[in-house]
């Protein structure tokens, strides 16, 4: 096995998923004003230290992406945060993509941005500590879009980041995420989530992209936040398996699956139920960022003082996530945590 496929199957390994903790400074500034909190590089640290610093959250996460800034910062005694991290044998990787631009001619639609002088930032974020990238595509829901020019755009893009990934020595999570903003119902978040992926996979195999050493990570198949009939766990659940099933070839050692604003219990209720069903070819997995976050940093609120009940809000729900991956996770852990 490669060392980048064996890094991969470290990233889905059992029981594990992986800390979304990439923030852009305005993502995390909007995050920090939610709390009262001021959006300075100190408060950012700490924050951020709070959650690495979270004893036993290793039994559950198996990699954390960073921002750039965090990539370079250390704790307070001096631990640059990619040390401490492999010290706890979780695999830090960075997100490397510049932002979802918008994409001209296209009347709104977006594409994401970054590839320029990608080659020697790889180079100098593995030298820090990275093993893995995150690349982040946009794609909204709408009357008539996503087009056509909007999907290969952005799968050509991804396809490119991860080549220049694999050259470079770092496993790449390749992420299209369809947006769940809207009134769209769940057969229309299929039709576009599966389309979407068909371009990407045939973007990845034109572009020579070893599937074995690359990780997929994706939206569920949810109805539109506005949409008046609400799909329950179950059908997400199926209907999310049914696509990946028509769409993602099997080689992909892992399916991460981001959160995209869903409730932090009902993004594990719904990774939970897939992982009920079974039989998949892949691992099935989460880097949530705001499924994972949002209870500590509701805790937290930018004080010191709170520092410990934020790393028991964050352990808590590391801990049902980690249960989720086998179909373990029940409401009662929720409430014994309560
Ligand atoms: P959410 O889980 O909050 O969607 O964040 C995951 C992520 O990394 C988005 O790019």
């Amino acid at each position: 096995m490669s060392e980048l496929e064996a890094t991969a199957r470290a990233m889905v390994a059992p029981g594990k998923g992986i800390l979304a903790a990439d923030e852009s400074s305005p993502t995390i500034k909007k995050r920090f004003d939610s709390i009262g909190a001021e959006s300075n590089e100190e408060n950012r640290r700490s924050y951020r230290e709070m959650l690495f610093t979270t004893r036993g959250a290793e039994e559950f996460i198996s990699g954390v992406i960073f921002f750039d800034e965090t990539l370079r910062q250390s704790t307070a005694d001096g631990t640059p945060f990619p040390k401490l991290l492999q010290k706890k044998g979780i695999v830090p990787g960075i997100k490397v993509d510049t932002g979802a631009k918008a994409l001209a001619g296209a009347g709104g639609e977006k594409v994401t941005e970054g590839l320029d002088g990608l080659r020697e930032r790889i180079a100098e974020y593995h030298g820090l500590g990275a093993r893995f990238a995150k690349w982040r595509a946009v794609i909204t829901i709408g009357d008539g879009i996503p087009s056509d020019y909007c999907l290969d755009a952005n799968a050509h893009a991804l396809a490119r980041y991860a080549a220049l990934c694999i050259e470079g020595g770092l496993v790449p999570i390749v992420e299209p995420e369809v947006l769940m903003d809207g009134s769209h119902t769940i057969e229309r978040c299929y039709e576009v989530t599966e389309r979407t992926l068909r371009k990407v996979f045939d973007a990845l195999y034109d572009q020579r992209v070893p599937l074995q050493e690359t990780i997929l990570k994706p939206n569920m198949v949810l109805s539109g936040t506005e949409c008046p009939q609400q799909a329950d766990v179950r059908r997400v659940a199926e209907e999310t398996l049914r696509c990946f099933r028509n769409a993602v070839p099997a080689e992909i050692p892992g399916i991460v699956f981001l959160s995209g604003g869903q409730s932090d219990e009902l993004a594990t209720a719904h990774l939970n139920e897939m992982n009920k069903v079974g039989g998949s070819p892949w691992e099935l997995s989460f880097s949530y960022g705001r499924a994972l976050q949002a209870p500590p940093l509701k805790a937290w609120a930018g004080k010191a003082e709170n520092r410990d009940a934020a790393q028991k809000a964050f352990y808590h729900r590391a801990r049902c996530n980690g249960a989720a991956r086998s179909g373990s996770y029940t409401a009662r852990m929720e409430q014994e945590a309560a």
